[in-house]
């Protein structure tokens, strides 16, 4: 969703912020602007709809000189796409980029009378309640302190004022914002990529926090203005990562780097001499994990998705606890009830999703123990949670999630196998993952490489379908729905995802020869009613396709049959051949694959 980006140093503002931006990009926005301060002191704004490249075009007709500005991507909410609704709002002495929703916004509007608002954003109304408490005597921090107690909402904020032109104040509650310390130059972002290059070290402000930053680095109060001495922490990742390594887009890239991330998410974890497993990142006592007795796992999209497929291997590992995999959003406003010695797992690629971080909240509230199942390291969720565990699939530009899927499945996994030792859980199972996940990383470059032309070939086939069912049964089920989703995220193609075993209760009513069903088939104890399933639709005129890992003979139109020893797992396999059948898909139909139309990377608004 929307990004900010900041700078005030020696070097031109304008490079680096529009550097910043493009770095930001991955995250899905509609709009872009910049705002700066030159060399006297008068302030410039350049702003268009569409892509960082329209901005640049409005830059180069017109450059910008001087060291300092903000700058921001927007992804709207208040207001439709429009020059006039892209940030930098700039109302009296204030010129302002935000990321989040004012909900008082209509209320606090009506009581700034005696100023002209020009576009329909919630954000305008904020810069002009700052620029009414910026009176004389009044500092900008302070000024912006005053305002932002007044607000409803969620907000990180970057603010300057041609009054004080070598400082930009910013402030966060509820959407991330990093201040990037340097040598003599100081760099602000929602998201640590964008300062990649410039420095490593950073404050990562909390919520109810406001900062002043200059060239010679910053300082954080609280809203109350008491001055406060924030730790400064290290960036991890550097910039070849956020770049596409040859690839044509990072989608592909992310979904053919799956191997090595894996290696990273399983390094030190494992031990499959012993058939063990291991996080040192819960922080529970050996007491604590053996009293375990419901794990609720709560994410949105994929992350929820990579939840319900962990659930199942989390029942079988450990047989006396019980699973709950919820979606955020609605488990967020539910009366919801944990047993005692219950523990959450919050899972969040990015850490920052709003309806996620807002479970996570309420969980707290009642108790429950909590362990980040995230990515992004510094995040908010990893910086609230009780506990937990870096996935390590590294920085996940494309919208669509796909690294980030294996390595949180990977990661729970783990967890249910380290939480099985506690428990007396199933041994020999955990012994039999644990192997398994020690050549999961090379069994998937092997798949990989071994079915690409073929997925491409396939995708080429059912390009011009406008519709599809994906079915699976069991740890088939929720990649059923997973890849259906990625179809539809990236190929705007309807999918939808179905457990087999449901057919008769709906979606069959849906076959005929304008839609293709994906069948996902596990050669386990369903495979024959999975079986069962195809024929039913094939006998009504289905156009089938099986992704498997069985031997058996299989009547159908189109067939992807992975070879592995893998096979408790395989599941994960099939699934990255999902994603690599819906890139295929999406590129085929001449869509922007990594920035999806309407989709945010990071849904930082409810
Ligand atoms: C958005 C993204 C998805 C992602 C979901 C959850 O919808 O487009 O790719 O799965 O948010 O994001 P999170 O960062 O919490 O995993």
């Amino acid at each position: 969703m929307c990004g900010i980006v900041g700078y005030v140093g020696k070097r031109t503002a304008q490079n680096v912020l529009v550097n910043g931006l493009k770095r930001l990009e991955y995250r899905g926005y509609d709009s872009a602007g910049i705002a700066t301060l030159d060399d006297e002191d008068n302030p410039h704004v350049a702003r268009s709809v569409g892509k960082i490249a329209e901005l640049e075009n409005v830059l180069l007709a017109k450059p910008h000189e001087g060291h300092l500005g903000i700058g921001h991507t927007r992804w709207a909410t208040h207001g439709g796409v429009t020059v006039s609704n892209a940030h930098p709002h700039h109302v009296g002495n204030i010129y302002l980029v935000h990321n989040g929703i004012i909900e008082n916004y209509k209320e606090l509007k009506e009581s700034l009378s005696g100023y002209k608002f020009n576009s329909d954003t919630d954000t305008e109304v904020l810069a002009a309640l700052i620029d009414k408490n910026y009176t004389k005597g009044v500092s900008l921090k302070d000024a912006v302190a005053k305002a932002v107690k007044q607000v409803r909402g969620t907000y990180g904020i970057a603010v300057f004022s041609p009054n004080e032109p070598d400082t930009i104040v910013v402030a966060r509650l509820g959407s991330p914002l990093i201040i990037g310390i340097g040598n003599d130059e100081t760099i602000i972002a929602s998201d640590a990529s964008a300062l990649l290059g410039y420095t490593r070290e950073a404050i990562y402000l909390n919520d109810g926090e406001i900062a002043v930053c200059t060239g010679k680095g910053a300082e954080v109060f609280n809203l109350n203005l008491k001055h406060l001495n924030p730790n400064h922490e290290t960036i991890e990742g550097d910039v070849e990562q956020i770049q596409k390594g040859g690839y044509d887009h990072f989608l592909l890239k992310e979904i053919m780097d799956q191997a090595t991330t894996l290696h990273n998410t399983l390094s030190g974890r494992i031990d499959p001499a012993n058939g063990t497993m291991h996080l040192g990142g819960p922080n529970l006592t050996a007491e604590e994990m053996r009293n375990i007795n419901h794990v609720v796992i709560v994410g949105c999209g994929t992350a929820y998705y990579a939840g319900l497929l962990a659930s199942y291997y989390m029942e079988q590992l450990v047989p006396d606890l019980t699973t709950e995999v919820v979606v955020a959003s609605e488990y967020r406003y539910r009366s919801f009830h944990l047993p005692k010695n219950s523990v959450a797992l919050i899972v969040s690629q990015s850490g920052e999703t709003a309806d996620t971080l807002a479970c996570l909240r309420e969980i707290k509230k009642r108790g429950v123990k909590t362990l980040g199942i995230v990515n992004v390291v510094g995040s908010t969720i990893a910086r609230e949670v009780d506990g937990g565990t870096y996935v390590h699939a590294g920085p996940e530009i494309s919208v669509a999630s796909t690294k980030a899927f294996t390595a949180q499945v990977v990661a729970m996994v783990m967890f249910a196998g380290m939480l099985a030792g506690y428990h007396g859980g199933n041994v020999e199972l955990v012994s039999k993952i644990t192997n398994e996940l020690a050549i999961l990383p090379k069994e998937i470059e092997k798949v990989l490489r071994t079915h690409h032309d073929e997925i491409k070939a396939l995708a080429k086939k059912y390009v011009k379908y406008n519709d599809a069912l994906y079915l699976g049964r069991d740890t088939a089920y929720p990649i059923a729905l997973e890849g259906a989703l990625k179809l539809k995220e990236i190929s705007y193609v309807h999918a939808e995802g179905y457990p087999s075993g449901e057919l008769k209760h709906g979606p069959i009513a849906l076959v005929d020869d304008t839609f293709f069903e994906i069948f996902d088939i596990i050669d386990n104890w369903l495979f024959d009613k999975s079986i069962g399933g195809l024929h039913e639709v094939r006998a009504r005129g289905g156009k089938t396709i099986v992704f498997t890992n069985s031997k058996a003979d299989i009547e159908t139109d189109d067939i992807v049959r992975i070879k592995s020893k893998i096979t408790i797992l395989a599941p994960l396999l099939l699934n990255t051949l999902q994603q690599l059948f819906a890139y295929y898909v999406a590129v085929g139909r001449g869509n922007d694959v990594d920035q999806p139309r309407n989709l945010a990377k990071s849904v930082t608004v409810e």
